[in-house]
């Protein structure tokens, strides 16, 4: 590779994109032939149609990595031929849900999807206990299971799981792979969705590949990164900013058995253990290629993408979102989907809001990338609003980003297992007449606790002495207030925490697309400290709103005068309302609406087979006014559900502090063009 990885030649990549179109032509008749050896004629029609139907988007895709370097007809061909060496292994179950997928392609964007989000072992110890607590998520109306990572980590310090020794295997601590896809098997029965981690920006440093690497076998030739010297790496670090300055600095590590024993800087972006995989080497491409397509073939069905900004890297950039890591998503879509068209990748890309909607493929056309991406920018501003009690940043910031495009949803969030950076822009900021930095820091202040009155138990994670930037870590419960009344013994802050609570899950789970519901969330879980005393965890306070489930508050959840019973009832409620909403499905955008009111955040948005739906949520702790004749030219909107009863005087709703409310058009039956409920799995 070249050391500085020159800007993307988009005249180069245009060339090699027309010569391999031309070569693609004369290896075609072969592999259509052994495609349809490999699988037969019914089978083989459909991997073919698939293949003509991504094969432009493939070639283009590669040629903006490889195209000075490679024949990219070859590596296209080399790409395909292990997608359908997977295709032929693959199990008939999941080639059946590949057949409904196809089918059912919106299976993803509707209202019925909901996930949930927990570490195996803190929610049910092991992956062979997962299956009794299944009946646990479909109260909540989970239909997705995203378990946190849980392929073999290296032992000790590992970042949570996400510095994995082998695609291939499962932590021995939670079970076996076996187990893994028992628990696929059982959640499809049930309707649900696995989701899992592919941790695709680095390997551990025990990983095959970076020993064969170290070792010099020719076969990891070029696989990781490292440089003699500190030249480039001073360059990079010039403009590349840490990820964790506390404790690794920069984005190399120097290792002393590197380039043969001579010693090298090793490209770290995150912990020194994690080694960056380097994607100018078609050979790493392909090599996650195939674990992805193994890990398809044992009933995964939705792949979080794991740091996708990351993935290339350019000298004087800030290392993320450059056109080479867009296109490496959109080359492993198209060859994962030939295989496994059931699956779907969602994107870890927690960027700033101009440069999200890329992930999800929306670029001056729109290419197949990622079919899911977390809305980073809507977690951020529900805090700033709760915050500051205003929603006119969030209005604006959330208003002006760009539409999704339709075949696509976001993933809604609160919380998840990171701290939380403020994703806040400085034109955004000043577009309130304030300094983004200084925004920024009463975050901070504010969700540590420093501020005064805040309600917040938050700890500031990686202060980075040099920029002045810190994030947050704590559970949702703890930063909405509730662990501070409980403590404080106030029933009255009590009783605002549980409806910021609610407040912030009411937005998320009428957004559109598929909401995440972070384990304990639902009961408002508090900051855990147990992490301080495991020397692998304690120096990351991230473990801080990683807690372990408490059961024994689970069971009170059955008893709405308890503080788990309230949050529990409002959590189920919002799942089971949602799914009779047909406007709350994917595939259409939102807009910000303005309703006379800067503390409630308002929203409209419409699915092509539903009527209008409207979003109201009052981040203030006092009574808003609205007037409705904002909502006008709307229909006939009727109150869904909401946290108070609808107030209306006049033309004009009075939303309680901290209030919500979800208003629709009547629509006929909810479930119009949706499939019955999959018997087939039975
Ligand atoms: C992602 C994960 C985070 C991890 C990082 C490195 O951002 O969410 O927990 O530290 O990737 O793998």
């Amino acid at each position: 590779m070249t050391a500085d990885r020159l800007p993307a030649d988009h005249s180069a990549a245009a060339a090699a994109t027309r010569r391999a179109r031309v070569s693609w032509q004369d290896r075609y008749p072969r592999l259509v032939a052994d495609v349809l050896s490999a699988l037969g004629r019914a089978e083989g029609v459909v991997f073919t149609t698939r293949l003509d139907i991504a094969v432009a988007d493939l070639i283009e895709a590669l040629a903006t990595v490889y195209g000075e370097a490679s024949d990219i007809a070859a590596l296209c061909e080399r790409g395909v031929r292990q997608a359908l060496a997977a295709a032929a292994e693959r199990p008939e179950e999941l080639r059946l849900l590949d057949r409904r997928r196809e089918v059912d392609r919106e299976w993803f964007q509707r209202q019925r999807m909901l996930g949930y989000v927990c570490y195996t072992e803190r929610f049910c110890g092991t992956l062979a206990q997962l299956p009794r607590h299944i009946d646990y998520l479909a109260e909540l109306g989970v239909t997705y299971l995203h378990l946190m990572p849980l392929l073999q980590p290296r032992p000790g310090e590992n970042d949570g799981g996400y510095a994995v020794i082998d695609y291939r295997a499962v932590d021995p601590r939670l079970g076996t792979m076996r187990d893994l896809e028992d628990v696929a098997t059982a959640l499809r029965a049930r309707d649900m969705s696995l989701c899992v981690d592919v941790v695709l920006n680095h390997t551990a440093r025990e990983h095959q590949w970076a020993r064969g690497w170290l070792a010099g076998d020719a076969a990891y030739a070029d696989f990781y990164t490292a440089f003699p010297d500190r030249d480039l790496p001073d360059a990079f670090d010039a403009t590349i900013p840490s990820v964790f300055p506390d404790r690794a600095p920069g984005s190399f590590t120097w290792v002393e058995a590197a380039l043969d024993g001579v010693g090298g800087w090793v490209w770290t972006t995150f912990w020194p253990y994690q080694w960056d995989l380097n994607y100018a080497n078609p050979d790493v491409l392909l090599a996650m290629l195939g674990e992805i397509l193994w890990l398809a073939n044992r009933g995964i069905e939705i792949f979080r993408m794991d740091a996708v900004p990351f993935l290339w890297k350019r000298l004087g950039t800030n290392g993320m979102n450059q056109p080479e890591a867009h296109a490496v998503m959109q080359a492993l879509n198209g060859l994962v989907r030939l295989a496994a068209p059931a699956t779907v990748f969602k994107a870890e890309a927690i960027v700033s809001p101009e440069d999200l909607v890329p992930y999800l493929g929306g670029h001056e056309r729109y290419r197949p990338q990622c079919e899911l991406a977390y809305h980073n920018q809507l977690m951020v501003m529900l805090w700033s609003s709760l915050a500051t009690k205003e929603a006119q940043l969030a209005r604006h910031a959330v208003g002006r980003m760009d539409p999704i495009p339709p075949g696509t949803s976001w993933v809604t969030y609160v919380r998840c297992h990171d701290d939380i950076g403020w994703a806040v822009s400085d034109a955004d900021a000043a577009s309130m007449g304030w300094s983004g930095f200084t925004h920024r820091r009463f975050l901070n202040d504010f969700y540590s606790g420093r501020y005064d009155g805040s309600f917040a138990r938050g700890a500031l994670f990686q202060q980075n002495a040099v920029t002045g930037d810190a994030r947050i870590s704590g559970t949702t419960a703890a930063l909405c207030g509730i662990e501070d009344a409980l403590e404080r013994g106030d029933a009255a802050g009590l009783e605002r925490g549980v409806r910021r609570l609610v407040l912030l899950y009411s937005v998320i789970y009428a957004f559109g697309g598929v909401p995440l519901l972070y384990m304990g969330d639902e009961l408002a879980l508090l900051n855990d400290r147990t992490y301080l005393a495991d020397p692998a965890l304690a120096a990351d306070n991230r473990w801080t709103h990683r807690p372990w489930m408490d059961w024994t508050a689970a069971a009170r959840r059955i008893d709405p005068a308890t503080l788990e019973g309230r949050v529990f009832g409002w959590l189920r409620l919002l799942g089971a309302t949602r799914r009779d909403v047909p406007a709350l499905r994917g595939g259409a955008d939102n807009v910000m609406l303005d309703v006379g009111s800067s503390s409630v955040l308002a929203w409209r948005r419409r699915h092509p087979r539903s009527g209008h739906f409207v979003g109201l949520a009052n981040v203030s702790e006092s009574d808003s006014i609205l007037d409705l004749a904002a909502l006008s030219g709307l229909g006939r909107l009727e109150p869904v559900l909401g946290s108070d009863p609808v107030d209306v005087i006049d033309g004009r709703l009075r939303l309680p502090g901290l209030g919500f409310h979800w208003l629709a058009e009547p629509c006929g039956h909810p479930g119009a063009g949706e499939p019955a409920e999959w018997w087939w799995t039975r």
